[in-house]
């Protein structure tokens, strides 16, 4: 059975790599149907993937000291704050826009397409726990900095978490999607 969950799967699970196969990651850039709205829909990605590293450095950063209660807490409301909302609206656009499309232009790739809308359900669960224990963290700061650090701990294990969902996550998304685009030159 192919293992599909994105805590323990290793790529794009083979059978779903058909165009993949026809149409590798360096073929991309220079393809004639490589649109720009798809090059921006992977800039969201990209931005996601250093967010979720400015974070997780950034809780490093503050538990061994180097950074201090101010710069962590406005480093928390900035980019924590900016991972959170904009994958909500990302997930929620691909759960509702974007794959029905995709599925539609080509029927073969529905228990891929699937497989990401259940990642978007983990994700939801992981970047819930992400926003109370920053939001505790924040609220820390103005009633009892003394217990931050140990709360920094705790956050650290849902950043590390974070930024290992996405790597997996987006990596074979952009795999499955960007050659179902190519190939039925959608998004042009
Ligand atoms: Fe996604
Ligand atoms: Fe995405």
């Amino acid at each position: 059975m192919t293992n599909l969950h994105v805590s323990t799967r290793e790529g794009l699970p083979s059978e779903m790599q058909t165009l993949l196969r026809a149409t590798p990651r360096d073929t991309w850039p220079g393809h004639p149907n490589f649109a720009a709205s798809v090059a921006k829909w992977m800039g969201a990605h990209q931005m996601f993937r250093d967010l979720a590293r400015v974070t997780r450095e950034d809780t490093e950063s503050y538990i061994d000291t180097t950074m201090d209660d101010d710069a962590f807490t406005r480093s928390l409301a900035r980019f924590g704050d900016r991972l959170v909302r904009n994958l909500h609206g990302h997930h929620a656009w691909e759960d509702q826009r974007f794959f029905p499309e995709l599925n539609r232009a080509d029927a073969r790739f529905e228990e891929g397409l699937e497989m990401l809308e259940a990642d978007h359900v983990e994700m939801d669960a992981l970047l819930e726990r992400f926003t109370r224990k920053g939001n505790r963290i924040i609220q820390l700061a103005h009633l009892d900095p003394g217990q931050m650090q140990e709360e920094a701990r705790g956050f650290h294990d849902e950043a590390v978490a974070a930024e290992a969902f996405l790597a997996r996550h987006l990596t074979d998304e952009e795999d499955l999607v960007v050659p179902i685009i190519l190939h039925h030159k959608l998004r042009g």
